[in-house]
């Protein structure tokens, strides 16, 4: 049932390549200029008239969400707010008939989502699901949406359901730019392209594996651990702390890579590890300041780097390459050494991979 592999959590994290791809088939049309979500195409113009997006989810769904803001403010040009499903039912958030809600839930049971987006309702927004799970509640309280196709996930610590997730999301930004006129036709077309290519690119990353474990040896017993990254990697420095608290028991934090002189490089010293997303972007030279700031206070740096990089490689202690891709789509590629690199030092600590500690695969409390 793990197919061969030792953790229902790497099975998942190698199936990547295959479940993106299964997210956008039938859907994204490259060599038609297409991109076809029935259950968006239904209620468009309640998008292109909305107000605000207003993004809701809990864990690593939440920062799928985040990633979102970026991508749809970026491309569609659509004010988004992204928030705690567990904050938003609680503070008396203002929703209006003019708001879009996009829900998102890998296992569509989330008892914080659920009663977030009950309270949305009430309001009159309307309300969009992005689940995994076929059937399952979010997917019918929602008034519409569109499913993720990573299969079952198993593994507590979510993997493919991260990246179908934002799969679906760029989609959906994707289409809403090309009906509101806020990409050109040029960059729409190369957009549907490059996701085409993402898969074969997650399957490179993961070609990384061995050295991402040797990474990892370095590194298992240290206490605490830094994720940086900037602009649309900043949620998936967030997800990489998340994914080593959850399964290896270490303490980390992500933050952006900008905010560390807010108060956190005060914990950088030559114990302190830090994972530092350095890929192409337009943040380029800032990130590589940081990873200078960092260095002359003795902090350690892994930094995660596109193919061909120099720069960043002659700062770094430890470097992991991973293939190109525009940056609004590196999210796909970046989170892939992250969960390897959990994966890895969770197992070395012998801890239990598939069901750590105290979690749940579905959050049906609050
Ligand atoms: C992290 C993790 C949790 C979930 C969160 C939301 O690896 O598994 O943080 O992401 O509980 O769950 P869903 O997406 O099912 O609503």
């Amino acid at each position: 049932e793990k197919g061969g592999f030792d953790h229902f959590m790497l099975k998942e994290i190698y199936e990547q390549p295959s479940v993106i791809k299964d997210t956008y088939r039938g859907r994204l049309l490259a060599d038609q200029g297409l991109i076809k979500l029935g259950g968006l195409e239904d209620h468009i113009q309640k998008f292109v008239n909305a107000d605000r997006i207003i993004i809701i989810g809990c864990g690593t769904s939440w920062h799928a969400g985040l990633v979102a803001e970026y991508i749809f403010e970026d491309l569609a040009r659509i004010p988004v707010e992204v928030e705690y499903a567990s904050e938003f039912r609680y503070r008396n958030p203002i929703i209006t008939e003019k708001d879009v809600v996009i829900a998102i839930s890998q296992s569509g049971e989330t008892a914080d989502t659920l009663a977030a987006i009950k309270l949305a309702k009430s309001k009159g927004a309307f309300v969009y699901g992005v689940c995994n799970v076929v059937g399952s509640t979010i997917s019918r309280e929602t008034h519409s949406g569109s499913y993720t196709h990573a299969g079952p996930e198993i593994g507590v610590a979510s993997t493919k359901a991260f990246t179908t997730q934002i799969t679906v999301l760029t989609l959906i930004a994707l289409k809403l730019a090309s009906v509101k006129g806020t990409i050109s036709y040029r960059d729409y077309n190369i957009y549907l392209q490059e996701l085409e290519l993402i898969p074969e690119k997650v399957e490179k990353a993961l070609l990384s594996n061995e050295h991402i474990k040797t990474v990892g040896e370095v590194f298992k017993n240290a206490r605490n651990f830094l994720y940086l990254g900037r602009g649309y990697n900043f949620p998936v420095a967030l997800e990489g702390a998340l994914k080593l608290k959850e399964i290896s028991y270490i303490h980390a934090e992500g933050y952006p890579a900008a905010e560390m002189k807010h108060g956190p490089i005060a914990l950088i010293d030559e114990e302190m590890p830090v994972v530092v997303i350095a890929v192409n972007s337009n943040h380029y030279d800032k990130v590589v300041s940081n990873i200078q700031e960092i260095k002359s206070r003795k902090g350690v740096i892994i930094a995660i780097v596109s193919e061909g990089d120099t720069t960043v490689k002659e700062m770094a202690d430890y470097v992991i390459e991973v293939p190109n891709t525009p940056e609004s789509l590196t999210p796909l590629i970046t989170t892939i050494p992250l969960q390897l690199l959990s994966y890895h030092i969770a197992v070395m600590l012998n801890r239990n991979v598939d069901q750590p500690r105290n979690l749940a695969k579905s959050v049906t409390v609050e």
